[in-house]
């Protein structure tokens, strides 16, 4: 799958081992293609601009899913899902990652590295990914009634 990746200063805070790079490899050794759309420093950076170049890289069909994250993931969640077509998830249970998939059919995963453990994190990514939309009659109506 190819990845669009962004996140703020907060995903490349210390202690390593740090969010972000981890992320990214993770996401690599996994077979996946990674579009990085940055930040990778821990120099100070807005939010939206991440959330942008990834929700611009979505919907331009380079890539087929995208991961956001910040402190809590609810800044980046709230800069993507102003791009219509983006329906981006804050998550911070494996069961929110799959609902969303399910029901709501995100195309954007968010979530902070002040809330959630790396191990947490990749359990979330993992259980996203993997999950199908649920295709049901009242799901795909509730969807596309958002545009
Ligand atoms: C940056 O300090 C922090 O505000 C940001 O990462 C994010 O949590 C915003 O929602």
């Amino acid at each position: 799958m190819r990845i669009a990746v962004g996140n703020d200063h907060a995903a490349m805070e210390g202690p390593p081992p740090l969010f972000k790079p981890e992320i990214v490899r993770y996401l690599r050794e996994q077979g996946h293609t990674v579009v990085d759309c940055g930040t990778n420093s821990a120099e100070s950076v807005d939010y939206p601009d991440q959330a942008q170049a990834v929700c611009d890289t979505l919907l331009a069909g380079e890539a087929d899913a995208g991961l956001l994250m910040c402190g809590t993931g609810i800044g980046m969640s709230i800069a993507a899902n102003r791009n219509p077509g983006i329906r981006a998830a804050v998550c911070v249970t494996p069961d929110m990652a799959r609902l969303s998939r399910e029901h709501n059919n995100a195309n954007v995963l968010c979530f902070g590295k002040r809330i959630l453990s790396l191990q947490e994190s990749l359990r979330i990514i993992d259980v996203w990914l993997a999950t199908p939309f649920s295709e049901g009659e009242r799901h795909v109506r509730r969807v596309c009634k958002m545009g």
